[in-house]
């Protein structure tokens, strides 16, 4: 799938799905239940590789992760993470390492930051590559942040907004927003006209995304947003299936997985 027949599911008005994916077995299987995006998100240096943060993931972990991802699901619609330090020195950094990526299967790159990644989305979508921008929590900025609800009060939460607009007008093609108010997001969502995706932001955005091993109950200390769906289903396709048509349903997430 190519970003135009994803974003035309949106425009139709369906609720899009995203779930993190990091190798050829799950690819096939979350495709086969009908995942829209599979994910191949930094999430993978904790969930995959036992760090206690994404920053210590390199380029090469997800060219590799990537390519095994593209190899389990030939036709699925794949968005890659740039990591930690592969894209934030210069808009041409950041081509070298996404042309990498795309090389390997993305069929789009994800990276944090508001307005200071204008130059850089422009740079890269001038040139072929499409891009999802990542606001609110920005798990590479942990340092800065902690892993706490972003975008609180209303100067942080006009900041949010206005780098929104700036992204959506320089050419970003989704947005995610993670562990934001839910009024908040549904309030970028209404003002942007390309998609949201959502994680710990409220039901109303475009999209949702959960990390694949929330789901399925595998995190020892999962964040509040997400849900463990393999709790109530009992095998892996069912809990896929169960995350993918409460979404769709604008079921998920509900009022106690929102801020
Ligand atoms: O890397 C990742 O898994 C992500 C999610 C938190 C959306 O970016």
């Amino acid at each position: 799938m190519y970003l135009p027949q994803l974003l035309k599911k949106a425009a139709d008005g369906e609720k899009l799905t995203t779930l993190t994916c990091y190798d050829a077995s799950f690819a096939r299987i979350l495709t086969e239940c009908g995942v829209d995006i599979l994910l191949v998100g930094d999430s993978l240096g904790m969930t995959v590789q036992g760090h206690d943060s994404t920053l210590p993931v390199s380029l090469a972990d997800m060219i590799y992760h990537t390519a095994a991802v593209r190899r389990g699901a030939p036709s699925a619609f794949v968005m890659a993470d740039l990591p930690f330090g592969s894209y934030q020195v210069s808009p041409q950094q950041a081509y070298e390492s996404a042309a990498r990526l795309m090389s390997a299967g993305a069929n789009m790159v994800k990276l944090e930051g508001g307005a200071v990644m204008v130059d850089t989305v422009a740079f890269l979508v001038q040139r072929g590559i499409p891009v999802c921008a990542h606001l609110g929590l920005m798990p590479q900025s942990v340092n800065q942040t902690g892993y706490r609800t972003q975008a609180k009060d209303s100067k942080a939460a006009q900041q949010l907004i206005t780098d929104a607009c700036a992204l959506e007008a320089t050419g970003a093609s989704l947005l995610l927003l993670e562990s934001i108010p839910a009024l908040l997001a549904a309030e970028v969502s209404k003002c942007l006209r390309i998609p949201t995706i959502g994680i710990g932001a409220g039901v109303d955005c475009d999209a949702q995304v959960l990390v694949l091993h929330d789901l399925l109950g595998l995190t020892e200390k999962p964040p509040r947003f997400a849900k463990d769906f393999m709790a109530e289903t009992g095998n892996i396709r069912s809990a896929v299936q169960a995350y993918v048509a409460a979404v769709k349903a604008g079921r998920f997430p509900g009022p106690e997985h929102s801020f």
